[in-house]
């Protein structure tokens, strides 16, 4: 109780946060912060502008119970979010990694107002010199969260400064030059960590081995997604049947931001056409329009398994070749492309090079040829 009293002392007020609830804190420092990409089609994961907004604030759940799916990281952090209430003590730090848009930056905020603390945001890339950093550090209020997205971006001299923070609590700044420089230690407040990462690989071990907790968030089944997308519904006032809503959750790549657009562009499609409730066949007709096929995939994932069909017969066929013959980069096939293909088994990763699976295949329209068939499935 001490930790939530204290939390609503004021703090210092800043310009660009006073008036906001403190939960919805962002950054102090300049720079980046989230959602800066503009996705080429509507299934691309990554946040596009438009997304950034306060519109896309109310779509976000408010509290664990209304946070959709991802069962088993709710019941970690619901044990957590108690133990440490019940110590009067901060929550651990926690490291959130998985693919863009599963709701990383929803569960930080969530875990904010469950804390009754304030949650700073703020995302690697804006945190290039060690005052930015520092600046956030010492502005923290005891038991605040501090969320860093893209955390596998983080200079590698930001990370040695939050090494003794996530540790100790503690500051360690150099003061004075050459041969006079000496280390002052400046104690923090509690505070908890929480980063963010899409490649949790590319993390360097000192910084994951400070994590109290490691989670990853999966993609969320389609009955998840229905309910993402009808819970939408009912925000944007958008009248949606189960079977509209299914539709929609069927194409939206497992991922609720996804969802979230495509239900947003059904809309849109429904408004024009003065057709009043989003049905399946409207979801559909509309989707189609959009360019969005029954499987969730967009023109560029269509034409990178037929690529590997075509040119490849299915493969095995390496990244760099398949990003040779389709001009795609070979990281984005990687980290956008791929995991969804995946995920739904269209695509096999084998030491010898990618597959296209039979599933693929028929996808597509294609005839799987039956020498390839023991090796597709
Ligand atoms: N479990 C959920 N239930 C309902 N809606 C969700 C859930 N998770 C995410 N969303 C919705 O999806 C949108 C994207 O989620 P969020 O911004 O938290 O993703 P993210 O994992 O932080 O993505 P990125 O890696 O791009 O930062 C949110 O606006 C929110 O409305
Ligand atoms: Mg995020």
């Amino acid at each position: 109780m001490a930790i939530i009293s204290s939390k609503q002392q004021p703090s210092e007020p800043d310009r660009r946060t006073e008036g906001k609830p403190r939960s919805h804190q962002v950054a102090v420092s300049s720079g980046p912060l989230l959602a800066t990409a503009t996705p080429e089609s509507l299934v691309q994961p990554e946040a596009c502008p438009e997304e950034a907004g306060k519109q896309e604030e109310r779509l976000r759940p408010q509290s664990l119970s209304e946070y959709v799916g991802q069962k088993d990281l709710k019941e970690v952090l619901a044990i957590a979010i108690q133990a440490a209430k019940a110590r009067a003590e901060t929550l651990d730090h926690l490291l959130l990694y998985g693919p863009p848009g599963l709701g990383k930056t929803t569960m930080s905020l969530i875990l904010a107002s469950e804390m009754g603390v304030a949650c700073k945001i703020t995302s690697a890339p804006a945190l290039e010199r060690p005052r930015d950093i520092v600046g956030l550090l010492i502005n923290l209020q005891p038991g605040d969260i501090l969320f860093i997205d893209e955390i596998h971006r983080l200079p590698r001299v930001t990370e040695e400064i939050l090494y003794p923070a996530m540790e100790d609590f503690r500051l360690d700044v150099t003061v004075g030059k050459g041969q006079s420089a000496r280390t002052r230690s400046i104690p923090l407040p509690p505070f908890t960590l929480i980063g963010a990462t899409t490649r949790v690989g590319a993390l360097t071990s000192p910084l994951r081995d400070r994590f109290g907790l490691i989670q990853r968030l999966r993609f969320y089944e389609l009955d998840e997604l229905t309910e993402i997308v009808r819970r939408t519904g009912l925000i944007l006032r958008t009248d949606i049947t189960d079977e509209g809503a299914a539709e929609i959750a069927r194409r939206s790549r497992g991922t609720p931001r996804i969802a979230n657009r495509l239900l947003k562009r059904v809309r849109d499609y429904v408004e024009v056409k003065a057709a009043g409730t989003v049905t399946q066949a409207i979801a559909a007709e509309a989707l189609e329009l959009y360019n969005v096929d029954p499987c969730g995939l967009d023109w560029t994932d269509r034409r990178l398994l037929s690529v590997m069909i075509e040119h490849f017969n299915g493969g095995p066929v390496g990244l760099d070749t398949m990003a040779a013959a389709t001009g795609e980069d070979s990281q984005t096939i990687e980290e956008v492309y791929e995991p969804y293909l995946l995920q739904i088994g269209y695509l096999n990763r084998t030491s010898r090079g990618r597959i296209a699976t039979t599933a693929a295949w028929k996808h597509l329209g294609y005839t799987p040829p039956d020498s390839q068939l023991p090796l597709l499935s």
